[in-house]
C-alpha cells in the first residue's frame, strides 16, 4: 500500500480510504504490524530524529516514545517495503494486544487477539500472581532458551511461596514455553509465563478462584537500549525503598511486588535517568527495578546478598562466569557511596542481560563508560547465550 517516488511516499491510512503523498518521510518496518514514521535528516543520530505527527493519517493507535512516533497500522505494515532508512532510528514498538500469533492459555493455544480475561479477574484487582521472564537466543545450531528449567523452577517456587497451586506440571509448562515459540515461528525473543487467579470470586481471599496460566512470547531487543548496552546507562537512587522480606516475600517473582519497581522506574525516567537503583530498608544497595546489580571495587566483584533482591538467574550465571574468568565474586552489602567510587558497575537480568552503568546520581562511575571487566563479562555472557561457549551448553534448551 505504499508507493515510492524519489523521497516521496504515497501512503494510505489503515482504513484504506485516504491516500496522500508524503515528502521526506521515512518508513521503517519490522515484521508484524508496526510502522515507525519519522521525519529525519540524512543519517541522524538518535537525538536528532525529529518526530512529526502526520494528522491526516489515521492509525489504530499512535504514541510517542524515546523520540519516535509509533503507529499501529496493520494493513500498511503488512505490505510496506523493506526498511529504506539508512541512519539509526529508535526501536520500533507495537501494541501488545493487537498482533498476529498464538498465546498458550490454560493448556490451549488461542489466537493472540483472543487471549483475554474478564475485568473481574482477581489478579487484576489485588496483584496476586507470579510470573517469569525468559529469553530465547539464536545460536549457530538453531534457537535455544537460556536456563529454561531454572526459570520454571523459580516460577513454581514463587507460586509455592504465595501458596498458589499451579494446575500443570513443570514439564507441561516447559513444553508450553517451547511450543509457544514454535507456534509463533520465533527464533529469538522473550517468553512470559504468568500464573494468575481467575474471576470466580472477589475479595482478598483468593481460595475460590481458579489458578490460570498463560505463556506468551514476543521479540524484545536490548531492554535498556542498544546505546546503554554499549556505553552504559545513567541511574538514580530511588526515593522508594526495596521490599522488606517480611512485607512481601522477595524470593517470589510476584506480580504485586512490581508496584514498587514501577514507582521507582517511572520516578527515574521522569527525572531523566535510564533506570532506578533501589536501597533496602537499612539503606544498602538492593537492586534495580528489574535487575540485580554488581560493582567492581578494588578488583573484587560485589553483588548484594538476597535479603530483598530477587534471586536472579542472570546474576547466578554471571557469578559463575566471572569466577571462571578468574574474578573474586562476593555477595556482600554495600552502600551507595561505595558504588559511586567503584571502578565499574553493571546490571544483570533476563531483560537487561549485562548492562553497564556509567553514572549514579549524576556522578560518573569509573571511566564513565563500560569498563574492561564489564565488557569482558558481557562478551562471555553473550557467547554463552548464543551457544558459542561449549562449557555452558547445558544452560541452553534447543527450540528448533
Ligand atoms: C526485581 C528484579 N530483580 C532482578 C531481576 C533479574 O532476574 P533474572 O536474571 O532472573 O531475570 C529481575 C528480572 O527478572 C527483576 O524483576
Amino acid at each position: 500500500m505504499i508507493a515510492r517516488e524519489g523521497n516521496k511516499h504515497k501512503v494510505k491510512d489503515w482504513s484504506g480510504k485516504n491516500e496522500k503523498w508524503v515528502k521526506k518521510t521515512i518508513f521503517f518496518t519490522r515484521p508484524c504490524h508496526s510502522l515507525l514514521l519519522v521525519e529525519a535528516r540524512e543519517n541522524p543520530s538518535r537525538e536528532e530524529v525529529n518526530v512529526k505527527m502526520l494528522p491526516f493519517l489515521y492509525f489504530r493507535s499512535a504514541w510517542q516514545e524515546n523520540g519516535g512516533l509509533f503507529l499501529t497500522a496493520p494493513e500498511i505494515a503488512a505490505s510496506a517495503p523493506a526498511p529504506i532508512f539508512k541512519g539509526r532510528v529508535c526501536n520500533v514498538s507495537q501494541s501488545m494486544q493487537d498482533r498476529d500469533g498464538k498465546i498458550w492459555m490454560d493448556g490451549q493455544f488461542v489466537e493472540w487477539r483472543d487471549a483475554r480475561v474478564h475485568i473481574l479477574t482477581h489478579t487484576l484487582h489485588y496483584g496476586f500472581g507470579v510470573f517469569e521472564g525468559i529469553r530465547c537466543y539464536q545460536t549457530d545450531t538453531g534457537s535455544a532458551v537460556f536456563r529454561l528449567t531454572e526459570h520454571i523452577d523459580r516460577l513454581f517456587g514463587s507460586a509455592h511461596i504465595l501458596n498458589i497451586k499451579i494446575p500443570f506440571s513443570r514439564e507441561e509448562i516447559i513444553h508450553a514455553c517451547l511450543e509457544v515459540l514454535r507456534q509463533n515461528g520465533m527464533k529469538a525473543g522473550y517468553l512470559r509465563p504468568l500464573v494468575f487467579l481467575g474471576a470466580e470470586s472477589m475479595g482478598i481471599n483468593p481460595k475460590p478462584c481458579k489458578v490460570r496460566v498463560a505463556v506468551a512470547c514476543w521479540e524484545w531487543g536490548a531492554y535498556l537500549g542498544e546505546e546503554g548496552m554499549e556505553n552504559g546507562i545513567r541511574i538514580k537512587t530511588s526515593s522508594y525503598t526495596r521490599h522488606h522480606p517480611n512485607v512481601t516475600m522477595t524470593r517470589a517473582k510476584a506480580v504485586g511486588n512490581y508496584s514498587n519497581s514501577i514507582l521507582a522506574k517511572t520516578e527515574a525516567l521522569t527525572a531523566g535517568f535510564d533506570e532506578a537503583l533501589l536501597l533496602d530498608t537499612e539503606g544498602y544497595v538492593a537492586e534495580g527495578s528489574g535487575e540485580n546489580v554488581f560493582i567492581l571495587r578494588k578488583g573484587v566483584l560485589k553483588t548484594p546478598p538476597l535479603d530483598s533482591a530477587l534471586e536472579g538467574i542472570t546474576r547466578d550465571a554471571v557469578m559463575v562466569l566471572a569466577r571462571e574468568m578468574g574474578h573474586t565474586v562476593v555477595e556482600q552489602r554495600f552502600p551507595r557511596d561505595e558504588m559511586l567510587i567503584a571502578e565499574e558497575a553493571f546490571f544483570t537480568g533476563t531483560a537487561a542481560e549485562v548492562t553497564p552503568i556509567r553514572e549514579l546520581d549524576n556522578r560518573q562511575i569509573g571511566i564513565g563508560r563500560s569498563g574492561p571487566v564489564t565488557k569482558a563479562i558481557q562478551k562471555r555472557f553473550f557467547d554463552v547465550v548464543h551457544g558459542r561457549d561449549p562449557a555452558h551448553k547445558a544452560w541452553l534448551t534447543q527450540v528448533y
